[in-house]
């Protein structure tokens, strides 16, 4: 392990034309901007066309990925797309996007992690490149959470939105030095019942289950997962990394809603103007907020080489998992 290093060499992102505000929400269900602002953070949210789905979004993300940085695809060896929200079960999105691109040999594949998608893929993809077995991975977070929620529950329509983020992983130059500082990863299948959207199933932890393919959350119960676990993350990646919470530049916490990151920063130490989140005019992107935060995040140019960048991503499952990493610009930035 860890003989060849990988490094981002390219971002990309997409979030679609049409805004959904909290004033046309208002339109829909009984609920107000004060309220929505006042306990999310959340002002607006992108939603795709009737016709378009994940696998677009993820197109998208890769072409401007491509623009950017002139990135090639016909060498990638790997490519993972975490979405909880695929086009269809099989063929995966994954296929799909090589499809467009024509990549012509490449391992790919659909990861289910919820909001935490991206990190796990992350984690995998970089783990796949240091063993050598690959080169050259596209890992996209994306969802179209729009497609599975329900307009009619204003306890869940308010927070989501559709968006997709794309990051290219090569490995670096022989010798180089290893950026990846701390990893965590856990699971509590317990808390499924919380947080799910059906599937072929009609039960779940022996609890009945059928929302018509509709995404169901228990908000409280998701909060609370969050505000207790994310913190002991942070401090397990800060510890394995001999660090402390001021020695981070950047936190990117999975932009569920404003509360918990301010939550989490207050338990961590971590300053709020230190996070960067897409949560006012993104909203809740699942496995796509974290690479949207990352990729705005570069186009403001506010990651410098060498910066502590710590990224965590929870939700579903539930699952939950961070990387923190000694930030190396992406290659031919432009
Ligand atoms: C969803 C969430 C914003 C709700 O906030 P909350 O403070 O827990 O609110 P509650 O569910 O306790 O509801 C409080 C009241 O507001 C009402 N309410 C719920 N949604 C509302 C809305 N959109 N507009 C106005 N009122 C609303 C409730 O009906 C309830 O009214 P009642 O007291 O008369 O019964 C919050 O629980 C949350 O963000 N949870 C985490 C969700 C999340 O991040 N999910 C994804 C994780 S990956």
């Amino acid at each position: 392990m860890n003989q060849f290093v990988p490094r981002i060499t390219a971002v990309g992102s997409y979030t679609p034309e049409r805004r959904l505000t909290n004033a046309d929400l208002e339109r829909m269900v009984e609920t107000d901007d004060e309220w929505i602002v006042q306990r999310t953070g959340i002002r607006e949210r992108r939603i795709s066309a009737p016709e378009e789905y994940t696998s677009h979004l993820c197109i998208e993300a890769v072409k401007d990925l491509v623009n950017r940085y002139g990135a090639v695809l016909d060498d990638v060896d790997l490519l993972i797309v975490s979405t909880s929200t695929p086009d269809f079960t099989f063929p995966s999105t994954a296929s799909l996007v090589q499809a467009h691109f024509g990549i012509p040999q490449t391992l790919a594949f659909d990861l289910s992690a919820a909001c935490a998608g991206f990190i796990y893929s992350l984690h995998t993809a970089r783990s796949m490149l240091a063993s050598g077995l690959h080169r050259k991975a596209l890992v996209i977070g994306a969802d179209a959470l729009s497609k599975i929620t329900d307009y009619t529950d204003r306890t869940t329509c308010i927070l989501f939105g559709d968006g997709a983020g794309a990051v290219l992983l090569e490995r670096d130059a022989e010798g180089a030095e290893a950026s990846w500082l701390a990893s965590t990863f856990g699971s509590d299948g317990t808390g499924g019942v919380h947080l799910y959207r059906t599937g072929i199933a009609s039960s779940l932890n022996g609890v009945p289950v059928n929302a018509g393919g509709k995404l169901v959350q228990n908000g409280r119960e998701v909060y609370k997962f969050a505000v207790q676990t994310v913190p002991k993350g942070v401090a397990e990646l800060l510890k394995q990394a001999g660090l402390s919470s001021g020695s981070v530049d950047w936190f990117i916490p999975h932009s569920a809603n404003l509360r918990i990151i301010e939550s989490v920063c207050e338990r961590t130490g971590i300053p709020l103007e230190k996070t960067l989140h897409t949560i006012e005019h993104f909203g809740n992107t699942s496995a796509a907020t974290i690479p949207l935060a990352l990729h705005q995040g570069i186009k403001q140019g506010l990651l410098k080489e060498g910066d502590k960048v710590l990224m965590y991503g929870f939700g579903g499952g539930f699952v939950h998992g961070g990387l923190l990493l000694k930030w190396k610009e992406p290659l031919s930035k432009r």
